[in-house]
């Protein structure tokens, strides 16, 4: 195993992995996967963008693996690509290949990805183990963690889907190092959310390193991300299903967010970037509310401008937005449902909130 790795445990009694965090560590993908899901049949889910940089450096991982035989499925990048008939194609690719109740899928790439292979082991033959290694900053911190995998529908983010736990989490650090700068800022704003909901210490070390961290510098990111995973598996103990609301929290700003993406049909932002926007349209939400101050907002706006992320939202149609907003999976009878501050470092669960005044919050005064 490579230098410098931290270890965070995802403690799911029968259910539990670990994620491990360094720089250098596809090298030790075989030998990783071979501890926690050992196999003789594995399938690398990947993408038309990771696979011709990632694939074989990660086959190659497996050499040392006596009789495992690999196979690599990719489909064409992007969230547009997250829908049902990609998932067929590849649950179509997995039987023409012999995948079986014996094979285990390996998903190499970022959220989508991650989503996708994740969705793909929890249904082929009604189940198969599978092993996250992610190549984004957004699935390192956020997406390849907890078990949340599934596709859109047209008229709604994640809507069809899965809780199915990974068998292990194995973060490159380096792989980070030749991802394009908009993607890798639109990882920052999931770092900034864990700030916000969670840790006040953590966000105001962020306001503090913004530097190092554009310049992804290994230490810092190996801190931070490993700091994001250990938030985020701590939420995920508590409240695995999102049944108790302890792991709503994560959800912060991703209503606002969702509509966004809804209504731009996945195209015109990262999902980091609708996150950066959704976030600041929650604080204004709150600040209406009476539940937390401007300056609250403020120092959020500052640090994601800071980061280089979007902070205002484009002249967009309303109307559409309020009506993506209802479709949300936590509208409940026509009110919606925030996760919305009351300080940095605390979110609360918001319920019965009108469309009316979640409208108000798109645009400041
Ligand atoms: N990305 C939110 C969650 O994992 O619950």
């Amino acid at each position: 195993m490579a230098s410098q790795t931290s270890c965070v445990r995802v403690a799911l009694s029968d259910r539990a992995y670990d994620i491990q965090i360094g720089a250098g560590l596809l090298a030790t993908a075989g030998e990783f996967v071979g501890c926690c899901a050992a196999a003789k049949h594995y399938v690398v889910i990947t993408d038309g963008n990771v696979g011709p940089r990632f694939a074989d450096a990660l086959c190659e991982s497996f050499a040392s693996l006596e009789d495992a035989r690999l196979d690599v499925l990719s489909f064409t990048a992007g969230e547009a690509s997250k829908n049902i008939g990609s998932m067929q194609r590849l649950w179509e690719q997995m039987l023409e290949i012999g995948a079986d109740r014996s094979t285990v899928v390996i998903a190499l790439g970022g959220g989508v990805v991650g989503d996708m292979a994740g969705f793909a082991a929890a249904t082929f033959t009604r189940g198969l183990p599978f092993v996250q290694i992610p190549t984004t900053l957004l699935a390192d911190v956020d997406s390849s963690v907890g078990g949340k995998v599934g596709v859109n529908l047209p008229g709604g983010k994640n809507m069809v889907g899965a809780f199915w736990q990974p068998q292990g989490v194995l973060i490159d650090t380096d792989l980070l190092a030749s991802l394009p700068d908009r993607e890798y800022k639109a990882g920052l704003a999931e770092v900034v959310k864990y700030g916000v909901i969670l840790d006040e210490a953590f966000f105001a070390y962020l306001e503090g390193c913004v530097a190092p961290l554009l310049a992804r510098d290994p230490a810092v990111l190996r801190q931070v991300i490993s700091r994001c995973c250990q938030l985020k598996a701590e939420v995920v103990v508590a409240d695995e299903r999102e049944e108790t609301g302890v792991r709503a929290v994560l959800n912060y700003g991703h209503t606002f967010c969702h509509a966004l993406e809804t209504v731009t049909e996945y195209r015109r932002f990262l999902h980091g970037e609708a996150v950066s926007l959704g976030m600041l349209c929650a604080s204004r939400l709150a600040e209406d509310l009476g539940r937390v101050e401007r300056r609250v907002t403020a120092r959020q706006s500052d640090l994601l401008q800071a980061i280089g992320l979007p902070i205002e939202v484009p002249k967009l149609d309303g109307d559409a937005l309020t009506a993506a907003m209802l479709k949300d999976k936590k509208t409940r009878h026509g009110k919606l449902r925030f996760v919305l501050p009351t300080c940095i470092g605390h979110v609360d669960v918001v319920d019965g909130v009108s469309p009316d005044r979640a409208k108000k919050a798109w645009w400041p005064k």
